[in-house]
């Protein structure tokens, strides 16, 4: 084929002028949409099959189309197929071979199917495939968090409120917190793949078509759940990419969220945790720096999701029914969410088991911010206190704390009884700081029993 006239282009009927060279690279996909070909290539098939099966192809024809596209298959699979941007798209490039290969034969696929259809049947056929990889690292990232909760179940670390020491807390029961973050991740993930298993094809370029097909059959043959309604919003709904665009950037600022944590944890001034090595850089200048660039990283790529995002909002929100050439802009900021994602997922499940916990310094930091305040409170309330005025008696220790350096439990009970005569020896029980979270033993509950009950039904799946 040659660049000046559009011989090879399967719509060059209607044509006496050729594409202008900048416009066909200007609107050509085939650069990022070529890897559908797996996806194209099996919805073919199952479309020629089909044209088999109610008599629209003979048999050996589609023998011939079968064969014909798994070499296609191959040849791309080996480097050995030459992608023509003047072919446009990865539909067009795998057919125009295919007719080159096998003859006329190639020539009656596109019997009552439209690139329309086509492209939305393959960008739904990639979207199951990529979610269920997700899922799947997913949940290598939510057992390894389960193992180090049931781990450090009996870790005690501050927790935090406006970033200000709060109540202690497991560290257990922290990680089952990220845990239960990425449970409504996958929750959400499978409820939206629902959504994507539905076969468009069959709505041809927008309004079906005049052949007597089997949309069943060949929704059998892929595996869609369920088969499109209605050929319009067949061929132009996306969306599906959003949804899951949304579900991508949830779990990204989940990943965000952890990685501010992690980066937090691993400065000089926290040390709760040491990341290993391997997933850190130094500096070129400074020698003493370790830099948590990992964390960092994916904290910053959540950007770029949430940018995608709103990038395929923006893309839809003026489109009349049914296809428009708008759609191709729907694959870059998909793909690139969905490299993303699995990257920073798989990521952070490798990373996860491999970091040190530092429980020496979790608990020396648990002990300073007055942690058992409301513990202190909490047994003036069980001795008859009103709760407010039990409040203003601990906010006083606190204040005498902060003025003479010294936490709750380092004051000796005669200062204690200045701030309250309901204060007795047994006190000191409830100021350490196991027995703080000890004491929350209910359902949801920071106590070491809990986070422990909560691993097992996370694993058995309850
Ligand atoms: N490359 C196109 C896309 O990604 C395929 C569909 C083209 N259809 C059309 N009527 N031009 O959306």
């Amino acid at each position: 084929m040659t660049q000046d006239d559009n011989t090879g282009k399967p719509w060059a009927g209607r044509f006496t002028e050729a594409t202008d060279r900048f416009v066909e690279a200007f609107s050509a996909s085939v650069y990022f949409d070529k890897r559908l070909y797996r996806y194209d290539v099996e919805a073919s098939i199952a479309h020629a099959r089909m044209l088999a099966h109610v008599g629209l192809l003979e048999d050996d024809e589609y023998q011939a189309i079968e064969k014909g596209l798994l070499e296609i298959k191959n040849d791309i699979e080996h480097g050995d197929f030459a992608w023509l941007v003047e072919l446009e798209d990865v539909h067009m490039n795998i057919e125009a071979r295919l007719t080159e290969r096998i003859g006329v034969a190639g020539k009656k696929l596109h019997t009552g199917r439209s690139r329309n259809d086509q492209v939305a049947t393959d960008m739904r056929l990639y979207l199951r495939d990529e979610i269920d990889q997700i899922r799947g690292e997913l949940r290598r990232l939510q057992d390894a968090l389960l193992d180090i909760a049931e781990r450090e179940a009996e870790t005690i670390l501050p927790g935090f409120t406006h970033l200000q020491v709060a109540q202690p807390v497991t560290f257990g029961h922290h990680m089952l917190a990220w845990h239960e973050m990425l449970r409504r991740d996958d929750e959400r993930l499978g409820d939206c793949r629902r959504r994507v298993n539905v076969m468009p094809l069959g709505a041809a370029a927008l309004a079906g078509t005049s052949y007597p097909i089997d949309r069943a059959y060949t929704a059998r043959l892929l595996g869609f759940e369920r088969i499109a309604e209605n050929s319009l919003d067949a061929v132009s709904d996306r969306d599906f990419i959003i949804e899951f665009i949304g579900c991508a950037a949830l779990i990204m600022t989940h990943l965000s969220r952890f990685s501010e944590e992690l980066i937090l944890w691993a400065s000089a001034q926290f040390g709760f945790i040491e990341l290993s090595d391997r997933y850190c850089t130094g500096s070129s200048i400074m020698p003493q720096k370790k830099n948590p660039d990992i964390p960092e990283l994916v904290r910053g790529k959540t950007g770029r999701v949430n940018g995608h995002l709103v990038a395929l909002l923006t893309l839809m929100k003026a489109q009349p029914l049914a296809y428009n050439k708008d759609n191709q802009e729907d694959k870059e900021p998909l793909f690139d969410t969905v490299d993303t994602l699995k990257g920073c997922l798989r990521i952070f499940a490798d990373m996860m088991p491999a970091m040190e916990i530092n429980k020496k310094r979790m608990l020396a930091a648990a002990h300073q911010g007055f942690a058992t305040a409301t513990d202190l409170a909490d047994y003036l309330v069980r001795r008859g206190v009103p709760f407010r005025d039990a409040h203003e008696v601990v906010g006083k220790a606190v204040r005498y704390g902060l003025d003479n350096g010294k936490d709750l439990a380092d004051m000796s009970l005669e200062e204690l009884r200045q701030f309250s005569s309901h204060i007795e020896a047994d006190v000191f029980d409830v100021l350490t700081l196991s027995g703080s979270v000890a004491a929350r033993n209910h359902l949801g509950g920071t106590a070491p029993e809990q986070v422990r009950a909560a691993v097992q039904r996370a694993r058995a799946g309850i």
